[in-house]
């Protein structure tokens, strides 16, 4: 009989895996402890925008019409273990407050719920990017907690789907790692993954320490790549360089790549920031944490590229307060092609000006409700052309394609000075200078 999928937690990666699950032919049953949640996925709507993630979950969630009917959604806990072999946990890991660490909170009461429950094989799949050493733990609760006792077993398998294209990452993964404890979780992975295994994706197949580490160093590698580019924007600034060219110079070489070495605002969202972090806090907790001092330095120019944004705009509004000045900002998402905000750099800067006084107005296509939560007291704009209306600068600090496509003429008449501040490094300088505009980006030649 086919496999029978369970998935825990439905915010981006548990939702995007439930529906892909679904599209691959298991039949999925999806739960989360808010029941708002389950009614929207229920009623196959999407709490959150992720390009294509509504179509196949419409494709899939039982009682839509024309659905295949594989996938529905539950608050049970028992409905969850009378239904599944496989049980995918999906919960987030923030960063705890006030401290690097990573919060287990969640991971820990849906193991916690999940085990009791556990009265026939089963295979617990942990998929939430935790500290090196949880899978251990956490499979010694299992084996204590599951009624199926050894025949409840643990394994992990860390995802790495990038947001704006989930649904991508997650029905053609570039890579399937898995951490196992036996030959029998194995098969059962592979069964699960046949799909992309048959369309070529490697299958790692390795123990539970390495698994969660291969999950941490990969972010640690991509924030250093970016913090890299970023460092070498501040001294192209210095000189006189260009760092666009520099990246495109040296990304030709095939063992350093063109890939994450955008310089501009730098990094943000809910993992690249937190990950490093909590890799930081384990490794100082394994008394490793020589090992990775440098993440502290990756941190650290980065946050500083927000503070350098916030004086760029300084500077073009005059160079002293920002108080009675009006700034535009285009963009609050960390990233286009998600509405997500969280550690957002794009808002942070908005933040920041606000806060010295000065007039914010902010555009994103699809942040405007969680930058509003996050952020009441900015100003919001319904349009970009809105959002410039009168401003003293420009600044475009999310990459997002219909800013590209921007008409500097028709913004130059909205504008009250034609001063553009790409954080971004994502729009034609020739253009918006021909235009008219002062146009200056960061790690790039001034005119
Ligand atoms: C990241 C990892 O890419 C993904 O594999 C992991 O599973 C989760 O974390 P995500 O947070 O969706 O994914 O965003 P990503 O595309 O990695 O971008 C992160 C941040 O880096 C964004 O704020 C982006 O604007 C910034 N970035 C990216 C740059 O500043 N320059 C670049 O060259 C690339």
């Amino acid at each position: 009989m086919a496999l029978r999928i369970t998935v825990i937690g439905t915010g981006y990666l548990g939702a995007t895996h439930a529906a892909a699950m679904a599209e691959l032919g298991f039949e999925v049953l999806g739960l989360d402890v808010v029941p708002e949640k389950i009614e929207m996925l229920s009623a196959g709507r999407v709490p959150m925008y992720e390009p294509g993630l509504e179509e196949i979950l419409r494709k899939h969630v039982a009682g839509l019409e024309g659905s295949t009917g594989r996938l529905r959604f539950t608050t049970s806990w028992e409905e969850i273990g009378a239904f599944g072999d496989v049980h995918f946990v999906c919960v987030n890991t923030p960063q705890k407050h006030g401290e690097y660490a990573c919060d287990m909170s969640y991971v820990d009461s849906a193991f916690e719920s999940l085990a009791p429950q556990l009265t026939r094989p089963a295979l617990v799949v942990g998929k939430s990017t935790v500290p090196v050493g949880s899978a251990a733990r956490l499979s010694a609760r299992l084996a204590e907690l599951a009624p199926a006792g050894t025949d409840a077993e643990l394994a992990w398998n860390p995802e790495f789907l990038r947001e704006g294209f989930a649904v991508k990452d997650t029905l053609h993964p570039d890579r399937i790692v898995v951490g196992v404890g036996s030959e029998r979780a194995e098969k059962l992975l592979r069964e699960v993954y046949a799909g992309p295994i048959a369309e070529g994706s490697p299958f790692v197949v390795t123990d539970f320490p390495t698994a969660e580490l291969v999950k941490t160093s990969a972010n640690s590698f991509l924030a250093t790549k970016i913090s890299f580019i970023n460092a070498m924007a501040e001294v192209c600034e210095a000189a006189d360089g260009d760092v666009v060219k520099l990246a495109e110079a040296i990304g030709h070489d095939e063992r350093i790549g063109k890939k994450f070495l955008r310089a501009g605002i730098g990094f943000g969202g809910g993992c690249l920031p937190k990950d490093i972090r909590a890799f930081m806090a384990r490794a100082g907790e394994l008394g490793a944490d020589q090992a990775l001092t440098f993440l502290r330095e990756v941190d650290s120019i980065n946050m500083r590229r927000r503070g350098h944004m916030v004086e760029l705009a300084r500077e073009a509004v005059g160079g002293g307060s920002f108080l009675g000045t009006r700034v535009a900002v285009l963009g609050a998402t960390f990233k286009p092609d998600s509405d997500d905000v969280r550690d957002s750099p794009a808002l942070n800067v908005a933040g920041q000006i606000h806060l010295q006084g000065g007039q914010v107005t902010v555009f994103d296509p699809k942040g405007m409700d969680n930058a509003r939560q996050l952020f009441p007291t900015l100003g919001y704009a319904d349009t970009a052309l809105d959002a410039v209306r009168g401003a003293d600068v420009v600044l475009h600090l999310t990459e997002w394609s219909e800013f590209r496509e921007l008409d500097p003429a028709a913004l130059g008449e909205a504008v009250g000075r034609r001063i553009m501040l790409d954080g971004r490094n994502a729009l034609d300088p020739v253009v918006w200078r021909e235009a008219g505009w002062t146009y200056r980006a960061m790690g790039r030649p001034k005119a």
